[in-house]
Order: C-alpha cells, then sequence, then structure tokens
C-alpha cells in the first residue's frame, strides 16, 4: 500500500459506509442513542440471566435486527449479563456452541469457522493463525499499516483539524486487511459495501477475489491470500487438500467482516476516551508505552461489539434459567466488563487499573484471531497522531460527539484541532 494509495478513497462514499446511523448500520442498531450501560447494571443486579435478547430488553427494539445469534425468531432466547455467566458459556463449548446447527433460509454463509464447533473450528482456524501471531505484528505493521497511516497524517496535517472518525479511524484497518488480500484500494470501498450488506453481497465481494486467488495459486506471493492459497486441510475422512475457492473465500470475508469494522469504532472509542479524559492523553503523549494500556481499558470499558451469541447444543441450566437444546445464548460482553464482582469503579475509564482478562475480544475457542493485529494499527495509528499533530485536542467547536449504537457501537464523530505547521 503506498502512501498515495491511502489518500485515494472517496470522501463521500467513506463517509457514508462509514456512519453508525446511516442504513447501512440500521439491522445492528448503529443508530440507537440510549446509553445501556445502566440498563446492563440492572438487569446484571436482577439476573444476571433473563429471557429474551439484549436489544429488547434495553429498549432497542426491531424484528429485523442482524448480528450473531439473530434474528432466529423460532428459538428460546436468553441472554447473560455477568462475567462469570459469560465466560463460563464462552470456554463450554461443549454445551454452547458457535454453529447454529441447522442451515438457515437467508442467504449467508454459515461455513466459515466463526460458526464452526470443535475439530473443524480448530483445524480451519490454526491455517491462518500463524499470521496473526504476536511475532508477526512487523509483518502487518511494516507492510501495511505504517504506510496508510503515515499517508492519512500526511494529508490531514496542514489541515489543522478532522473528524478522525472517518478520516482516520476508518480507513486504516480497512486498508490494512485489504492490502494483506492484494486488492487494491480503489476496491476498498466495494468490499467494504459487500461486508456490511448482511450477507447479501457476497457475489460482489466473490468476483473481486477470484482472480486474486487464481493469481496466487500460479505465483504466492507475500500476503494473506498467499497463506491461504497454499495451505493445506485434512478433511474428515483424513485426506489431505488445498483449500478449494469457496473455502479461500468464506476465509478471507470472514477475516473482513471481523477485522475492518470492528477496529475503525474501536479505534475511535480509545480516541475519544483520551481527548475526553485529558489527564490520559497528556500521559500518553509523554510516555507513548501507556498506549498498551488505554487501549486494553478501552476494550474493557466500551468494546465496540457489546453481544456475541451461542446456540446450546443440549439442555443446560444457566443463572436459574433452563435453556432448552437449541436456544439462543446472548453474552453481553459489554455488561460483564463492568462487572463490580470483578472491577471497581467499573465505569471509569481509568488504564491505571489493574490488568485483568476482560471481554472486548471474547475468550475461549473462538477469541478474537485478529486481536493483535488490532491492538497493533490503534496503537501505532494513535501513537502517530500524538507524535505528529501538536496539541491534539478535542475540537472545540465541534458539536459534541457521542458513543452511540447497540450491537455495533462508536462515536458519531472525533473531532479534533491541532496546531498546524
Ligand atoms: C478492536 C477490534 C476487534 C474487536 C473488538 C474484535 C472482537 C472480537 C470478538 C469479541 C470475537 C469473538 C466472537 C465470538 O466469540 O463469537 C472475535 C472473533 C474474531 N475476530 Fe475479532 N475483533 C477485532 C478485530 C479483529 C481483526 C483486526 C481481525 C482480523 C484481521 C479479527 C478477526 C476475527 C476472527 C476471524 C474471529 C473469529 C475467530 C473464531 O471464530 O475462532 N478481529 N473478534
Amino acid at each position: 500500500m503506498t502512501r498515495a494509495g491511502a489518500l485515494a478513497l472517496d470522501p463521500r462514499r467513506i463517509r457514508e459506509l462509514f456512519d453508525l446511523r446511516s442504513s447501512v448500520y440500521a439491522s445492528r442498531g448503529g443508530g440507537f442513542e440510549t446509553d445501556p450501560y445502566p440498563a446492563f447494571h440492572r438487569l446484571r443486579e436482577t439476573g444476571p440471566v433473563h429471557a429474551g435478547v439484549v436489544g429488547p430488553l434495553v429498549g432497542f427494539r426491531d424484528p429485523d435486527a442482524f448480528f450473531q445469534g439473530l434474528p432466529f425468531p423460532d428459538r428460546p432466547h436468553f441472554s447473560a449479563f455477568d462475567f462469570a455467566t459469560c465466560d463460563a458459556v464462552l470456554h463450554d463449548e461443549q454445551t454452547f456452541g458457535s454453529s447454529p446447527g441447522e442451515p438457515e433460509s437467508r442467504e449467508f454463509s454459515y461455513s466459515s469457522f466463526l460458526f464452526m464447533d470443535d475439530e473443524p473450528h480448530l483445524r480451519y482456524r490454526q491455517l491462518v493463525q500463524p499470521s496473526f501471531l504476536p511475532r508477526r505484528m512487523h509483518w502487518w505493521i511494516e507492510r501495511w499499516v505504517q504506510p496508510t497511516v503515515d499517508g492519512l497524517i500526511e494529508s490531514l496535517a496542514p489541515n489543522g483539524r478532522a473528524d478522525l472518525n472517518v478520516e482516520f479511524c476508518a480507513p486504516i484497518p480497512l486498508l490494512t486487511i485489504c492490502g494483506s488480500f492484494g486488492m487494491s484500494v480503489a476496491q476498498a470501498l466495494d468490499i467494504r459495501a459487500a461486508v456490511t450488506s448482511d450477507g447479501r453481497g457476497t457475489g460482489k465481494f466473490f468476483e473481486i477475489l477470484a482472480p486474486i486467488v487464481a493469481a496466487r495459486r500460479r505465483q504466492p506471493e507475500d500476503d494473506l491470500i498467499s497463506v491461504l492459497a497454499q495451505a493445506e486441510v485434512v478433511d474428515e475422512s483424513g485426506r489431505r487438500h488445498v483449500l478449494s475457492d469457496a473455502e479461500i473465500q468464506s476465509f478471507a470475508f470472514i477475516l473482513l467482516a471481523a477485522g475492518s469494522g470492528t477496529t475503525w469504532k474501536q479505534m475511535g472509542i480509545t480516541l475519544l476516551a483520551l481527548l475526553t479524559h485529558p489527564k490520559w492523553l497528556d500521559a500518553a503523549r509523554a510516555d507513548r508505552a501507556l498506549l498498551r494500556p488505554v487501549i486494553e481499558e478501552s476494550l474493557r470499558w466500551m468494546p465496540t461489539d457489546p453481544m456475541f451469541s451461542r446456540f446450546a447444543r443440549r439442555d443446560a441450566r444457566l443463572g436459574g434459567h433452563v435453556i432448552p437444546r437449541g436456544s439462543v445464548v446472548h453474552l453481553c460482553l459489554g455488561a460483564a466488563n463492568r462487572d463490580p464482582a470483578r472491577w471497581e469503579r467499573p465505569d471509569e475509564f481509568d488504564p491505571s487499573r489493574p490488568l485483568k482478562g476482560h471481554l472486548g475480544f471474547g475468550t475461549g475457542p473462538h477469541v478474537c484471531l485478529g486481536m493483535h493485529v488490532a491492538r497493533a494499527e490503534i496503537q501505532t495509528a494513535i501513537g502517530a497522531l500524538l507524535e505528529r499533530l501538536p496539541n491534539l485536542r478535542l475540537d472545540p467547536a465541534a458539536e459534541r460527539p457521542r458513543i452511540i449504537g447497540m450491537y455495533e457501537r462508536g462515536p458519531t464523530a472525533v473531532p479534533v484541532a491541532w496546531e498546524a505547521a
């Protein structure tokens, strides 16, 4: 990805594709303005497990809401709000699986490893895992993250103000993952439109990906599609085979869907947390190493995706409820991350608190595959802003930004000003 390439995104389209209030995010409650955390506390205290779905339980009602575990109108639904229950369910794959267990009518691929359990899940996950380990982070940073960050800052610096939410946080993860697939900057927004279409845009995505897969099969390069094109998997009968085109497509689709929007929103949340807590902004400016605990605290305090779900594989009991086999169990990671049984003053953003495992990246066998990439992107990006934009601060002339959204949460904007050279 060249520096100039990082700048070539159509500003109108990027604004439309990266605005939680736009129709793109309606099915995930992107425009939901109510702060759900008071309700999360109440539900934990009066539960911790309730019959029903997290959204309606906190006042967001949309029968067409679409997310992991939704809509599944014909199944019983339960939601858990405390750390202990969410943590236990995420570790108990034998009782609570990620696969719905039967094909759904909606045109969406459940063949991805996000929706698999047990051996097949591990087998597929391990194919790409080496590219996502901490020791590979320099590969991600040097090849894709740093050039994109540098190019964006270079173009923004003379302006003295920006909405970092769309002008900075949105392009970085999208161009990182598209770059790692060998896709051009020009294709990036079509790709984003395809992955935010509730499964309906897969055709366009595959159209762009197919020639890249074919080219990498002929001549591997130093990128992720080449890793997938060369990967071999052992099937149930013990035979080794290279991944089929369909398997590579579904792999790539889930990496893009899981990696581009989450990091955009979490980077914005982290920036906003710093900008509205000037003590921590000054501390991180003085000592960039503090960004690590700042990022972990942002993921605990305000995880961008506050709910993930599992399907009961057998009858179970949870928090005093009988959970029939086939039920959907929603795990409110946002509420679990503010459980006072685990964290003192849980509503405070305090990066100096003792580090304890949070659920912002999930936990157990499906723990976020891209978590080190996400951390590297956020740390590289915010570190560069603090280094190169003097006196970076919330723009006092802009409308005060808010963090909104139900199943996807993030800032309305990250308006900033700095001393332009
Ligand atoms: C701050 C940004 C991110 C957040 C908050 C986040 C959050 C999560 C969470 C909570 C899960 C667990 C889902 C479950 O248990 O069902 C997950 C899984 C996953 N994430 Fe992330 N993620 C982020 C960035 C990324 C990135 C950058 C990538 C890839 C480049 C990625 C790829 C994945 C994949 C492939 C899975 C499925 C893993 C599996 O099923 O084994 N994520 N993510």
